[in-house]
Order: structure tokens, then sequence, then C-alpha cells
């Protein structure tokens, strides 16, 4: 008889073996506020009117591969500059691995760098893909590192560089003098990522300047905008370089249903992008009431959550979660995240209802 344990040792790849899940836990009556989501609907008529086109989507086809008309409709009300084109990804958790796939040469050492704490899939995606991951810690105040950005660059020539922007875990926007610097370093060694997930909240972006640097991609998704469950990421670059990101693309990587309500949703984009101003009112109210406690530091946001320093994140977090809420304890990803929280903006109520649980937890 096979040995399950000894197959695994024998197929499986050491660091897979050795390696922990990405951990998501079960929300189911909680009030969810881990995971930057959108916690408004789409109004009931436009459901039911997204129900109907659902419901002629051709499930017992494969999705038309080109996706040109969800992609053409994205370059159109996304502000894709002309020219340019974008693929798309099932999230855009899925696109980080295709450009980590697309560069992991195996004739030379390939780097991934992103300026540190950052979203937890640069790291990942580089592991599994099998190339070096560089991460360079960021000053204290969350801004980037300008100079050791530029020494790593210099040192490790990285194909890869990911700048979220705003950051997660750290909410903040870098400053876009620093990060033309790193992506003019980069120059023709190394194509900078700029990953605009939080976009819809911080309003502004790097989409325009693509044109003036060929080594500049963008990188979103709708998630955010309050469609986190259809999963659909873009990732916006010269014709030339998507064209050999394309080739790493599963192929019908994006299903009919999430191309059916991507397309009916960009249709409403009004709506989200008044929910999206709605959430961004109610995170200056909950950063100013949060800045009122004794002992807690609120850093700067331009996303759908707040990073914040409590005196003790251990204590914070087991109220919270003896009170049903779940937010994010970022206390042992980085040492510049001692002590820190992440909770997602969500409805007057839920803020409420997190605010009075933190304050009950100092
Ligand atoms: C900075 C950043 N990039 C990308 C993602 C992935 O988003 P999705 O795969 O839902 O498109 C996230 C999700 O939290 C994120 O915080």
């Amino acid at each position: 008889m096979t040995d399950i344990d000894t197959l695994i040792a024998n197929t499986i790849r050491e660091d897979v073996r050795a390696g922990l899940h990405y951990k998501v836990p079960d929300a189911s009556g909680y009030i969810k506020l881990d995971a930057m989501e959108n916690p408004y609907e789409l109004p009931r008529h436009l459901r039911q009117a997204l129900a109907a086109r659902l419901a002629d989507a051709m499930l017992n086809r494969y999705p038309v591969p080109s996706y040109s008309t969800l992609k053409d409709s994205i370059c159109a009300k996304l502000g894709v500059p002309a020219g340019y084109d974008v693929i798309l990804g099932n999230g855009s958790d899925e696109i980080i691995t295709i450009l980590a796939t697309a560069c992991a040469r195996q004739d030379k050492r390939a780097v991934v760098l992103a300026p540190t704490p950052a979203f937890v899939m640069f790291q990942r995606s580089a592991q599994f893909a099998g190339m070096d991951y560089v991460g360079v810690p960021l000053k204290a105040d969350f801004s980037l590192d300008r100079a050791a950005m530029l020494a790593a660059i210099q040192q490790h020539k990285p194909s890869l560089v990911f700048l979220a922007y705003p950051n997660n875990p750290t909410g903040n926007l870098y400053d876009a003098d620093d990060m033309i610097a790193i992506i003019e370093a980069l120059g023709e060694t190394g194509i900078a990522v700029v990953d605009e997930a939080y976009q819809p909240f911080a309003r502004t972006s790097f989409m325009a300047r693509l044109p003036q640097y060929p080594n500049l991609v963008v990188m979103r998704t709708l998630s955010k905008l309050g469609l986190a469950g259809i999963r659909l990421g873009y990732l916006a670059a010269a014709p030339q370089l998507l064209d050999q990101f394309d080739k790493v693309r599963p192929p019908y990587n994006v299903n009919v249903l999430t191309q059916v309500a991507a397309e009916f949703a960009l249709e409403h984009l009004d709506i989200l992008d008044r929910q999206a101003a709605q959430l961004n009112a109610a995170r200056d109210e909950l950063a100013a009431s949060m800045a009122a406690l004794p002992g807690v530091t609120v850093f700067p946001s331009s996303a759908n959550f707040i990073t914040v320093r409590v005196p003790d994140a251990e204590r914070t977090c087991a109220t919270l979660f003896a009170e049903k809420v779940l937010i994010k304890n970022l206390s042992k990803m980085h040492v510049l995240l001692a002590n820190c929280i992440r909770v997602t903006v969500s409805t007057p109520e839920e803020n409420a209802i997190f605010l009075n649980a933190l304050k009950a937890s100092l």
C-alpha cells in the first residue's frame, strides 16, 4: 500500500510542505472588519436586473477568451490611457502570480522586491514561482525609505518591484516623487508594479503616467470597490509587456458569471463610486474618534481601512473577538507594526460597535 506521507515527501516541494496556509478566519456570526470589503450591496432593483443578465449567460460555453467587451469597458471607464490595454485576473491575486510566473527566470537569480510591511501575496507569489524576495523596511512613519530602496535595487537588480499605492497594511500613500525615483532607477532592468487595489478610496493614481515609463504597470481590482465576491483584477501596461504576461495566464481564468457581473457593475459605476465616497467620509470620522482615545495612535489612511497602534493589540483583538467583531492583529507581521491593528471601515452601525468595543479594550 502506498504510504501517503511518503508520497507527499517524495512529490511536494519542501518549502510548500514546511509552509503555512493563507489564513482566513471563519466569520460566520461576526462583524467582518478584517478583509477590506465594501459593506454595501447594490440596490435591490439593480441586483434583480443583474440576475436577469446572469440568467442569459452561456454557462455551457467557455468564456470568449479575448474578453474584449469587458476589457474595452474597463479601459474606457477606469482611465486606461489610449494605446494601453489590460489583462484580467481571477482577482489581482492571480495577476501577482502571473507577473511572478512570467519573471521567474531560471538562467539567473530572479528577485521580487517590495517595501515592507507589504501585502503578503507579493512574497508568497515570489516564493511559489521560485524567485527570491527582498523586503526593504519602510520608515517608522510608513513612508518609503528612498535611499534604502535605491540601494537595494542597485544591489539585487529585481525583475519586479511591487509598490502598493495606498499600501496594505499601513493605509498610506507613498510620496509620488519617491516612487518615480524607484521607477526610473529600475529603467530597463525591472518592472515597477503599482498596486492600486485601494484606488477607489485614494482617488489618485499612477495610471495616467503609463506612457511616461515603459517599465511601469498598474494593477487594480474590483474587490474593494464592492465586488470582492466576483474576483476580478486587471493589469494595465504597454501592449508588448501584456503580450508576454498573457502567455502565462491560465486560459479562461475569468468565468462568464464574473464577466457578466463586472460588465453590469461598470454600467453602474456611479453607485459604487458613491459608496466609496461614503466610506471615505466614515473613515475620516472613525479616524478622528479613535485619535481622541487615550494611548491610541492613528496612522493616516487613504484606503478603506485604518491602521492604529494600541497599548496592547492582543488584548484589543481578544475583546473585539468576544464582542463578535473580527479585525486584523498586525503585531506579528513586522517589527514596525508592534501593537498595531487594522480595521476595515464599514457602515455607521458597525463602525460604532467596533468603536465601543475598542474603547472597552483600552
Ligand atoms: C494591496 C493589495 N493588493 C491586492 C489585493 C488582492 O485583491 P484581490 O485578489 O481581491 O483582487 C489586496 C487584497 O487585500 C491588497 O490589499
